[in-house]
C-alpha cells in the first residue's frame, strides 16, 4: 500500500533526514500527524536522538507536549534513551512555550476542582486521606516523609527554628513536622470551613506558637503586620491554578525574610515525567527573576506509592519514583 506523505515524514524523522523532513513539512505534510502506533514524527525524531530533526519539527510547529498512548511525550522519549541534545532541545521550546501559554499545568490544574467551588464544598476525612466531592485527593497520608522533610528545609537551616508561615494545613502533616522543631512562632493559613473547624477541635489554636488564620491567602496575606516576616515558608494549596503560585511567590520579597528558606508542594505535572522537568526549571526561573535560586533535593517515593493507595480516588495527582523538593533561598550578590 502507498505511504501517506505523513507516514514518509515519521520514516524521515526516524532515519533523522532533516533534508528530507524539511521537503516535506514545505510542502504541507502536518507534523502534528500520529501513526498506527500513536507515535507523531517530533516523538520518532526524539527517540532517535536525532536532535537537529527534533529542532526542524518544532521550528515547523510540531506539538511538543503530544502523548503517546505510554503516556510518553517526545522529551520523555528522548530522556528515557539518553539523548541529552534533543532533550535539552525540547526541554529549551517546552520552557519557552509554557512561559507565553502555561497550557500544560493549566490543562492538568482544570482536572482538579477549581479553588472557589472546592472552598464552599463538603470534605470527606478519611483515615489516610481527605477527599473533596468529586472523590478527588486533596491530602493523601502517603505524603507524610515528603511534609518531613519539606518541615526539615525550612526549620532546620543551621540554628534555632524562628518564625515559620504554611500555607494550607490539610492533614496538618507539615505542622505537626514543624512543630517538632519547635519554633519561635508558627502561622498558618488554611481556607476551608471544616478543614479550620477541624484544626480548631484537635487543639491547634490552643498551642502557644500557633497563629491560625481562616482565609483564602489572596484575602488574608495584605492583613498581616508589615514587620511580619518569616525565618521559613511553606505553600501547599488545592485547586489553584499554576498562575495562583506565580501571584503568592511575588508575595516573597516581603514576607521572607534575609537569609529564609522557601518551599512549596512539588506537583505541578506529576502525572509525567518530563512535563514535571518543564514545571520545575519554569517556577526556578520565576524565581530567580524574583532574586531566588532553587535547589530540588531528589526523594524516591516509589515505594510509598502502590495501587491500593489509589483505590477511589478519582485523580492520580503523582505517578512518578523521585519527588524534587525544592529549597529556595535569596540569591547571594556573587551568584
Ligand atoms: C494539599 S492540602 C495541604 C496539605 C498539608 N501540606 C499537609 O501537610 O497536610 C491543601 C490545603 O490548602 C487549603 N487551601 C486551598 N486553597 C486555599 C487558599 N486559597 N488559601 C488558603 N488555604 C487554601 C485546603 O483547604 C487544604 O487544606
Amino acid at each position: 500500500m502507498k505511504k501517506t506523505t505523513e507516514e514518509i515524514l515519521c520514516a524521515a524523522a526516524v532515519a533523522g533526514d532533516c533534508a528530507r523532513l524539511r521537503e516535506l513539512l514545505s510542502s504541507g505534510a502536518d507534523p502534528s500527524f500520529f501513526d498506527s502506533d500513536g507515535k507523531t514524527p517530533l516523538m520518532h525524531a526524539a527517540a532517535g536522538g536525532h536532535a537537529d530533526a527534533v529542532r526542524c519539527l518544532l521550528d515547523d510547529g510540531a506539538p511538543w507536549n503530544a502523548l503517546s498512548p505510554a503516556n510518553q511525550s517526545a522529551g520523555d522519549l528522548a530522556m528515557d534513551n539518553g539523548h541529552q541534545e534533543a532533550f535539552d532541545a525540547l526541554l529549551n521550546f517546552a520552557i519557552r512555550a509554557e512561559l507565553v501559554l502555561g497550557a500544560v499545568a493549566r490543562g492538568s490544574a482544570a482536572a482538579a476542582a477549581t479553588n472557589e467551588g472546592y472552598l464552599s464544598e463538603r470534605i470527606a476525612f478519611g483515615e489516610d486521606k481527605l477527599m473533596d466531592l468529586e472523590n478527588k485527593a486533596v491530602m493523601m497520608a502517603w505524603e507524610k516523609p515528603l511534609m518531613e522533610a519539606h518541615a526539615r528545609a525550612i526549620c532546620d537551616s543551621g540554628g534555632d527554628c524562628g518564625r515559620i508561615l504554611n500555607v494550607g494545613f490539610g492533614m496538618g502533616l507539615v505542622d505537626e513536622a514543624i512543630q517538632r522543631y519547635k519554633p519561635v512562632g508558627h502561622t498558618i493559613i488554611e481556607a476551608h470551613p471544616e478543614i479550620h473547624d477541624r484544626m480548631m477541635r484537635s487543639g491547634w489554636g490552643e498551642k502557644e506558637n500557633v497563629k491560625i488564620i481562616f482565609g483564602k491567602w489572596q484575602d488574608v496575606l495584605p492583613q498581616l503586620e508589615s514587620f511580619d516576616q518569616f525565618d521559613g515558608i511553606f505553600f501547599d494549596t488545592y485547586g489553584e491554578y499554576y498562575e495562583d503560585m506565580r501571584e503568592f511567590h511575588q508575595h516573597l520579597p516581603r514576607l521572607l525574610k534575609p537569609g529564609g528558606i522557601y518551599s512549596y508542594f512539588n506537583g505541578l505535572c506529576g502525572g509525567n515525567a518530563f512535563f514535571h522537568v518543564v514545571y520545575c526549571q519554569l517556577v526556578a526561573l520565576e524565581l530567580e527573576n524574583l532574586g531566588y535560586s532553587t535547589q530540588f533535593i531528589p526523594l524516591p517515593v516509589k515505594d510509598c506509592l502502590s495501587e491500593e493507595i489509589w483505590k477511589g480516588v478519582k485523580h492520580k495527582y503523582w505517578q512518578l519514583d523521585t519527588y524534587y523538593l525544592p529549597v529556595c533561598q535569596a540569591s547571594s550578590d556573587s551568584d
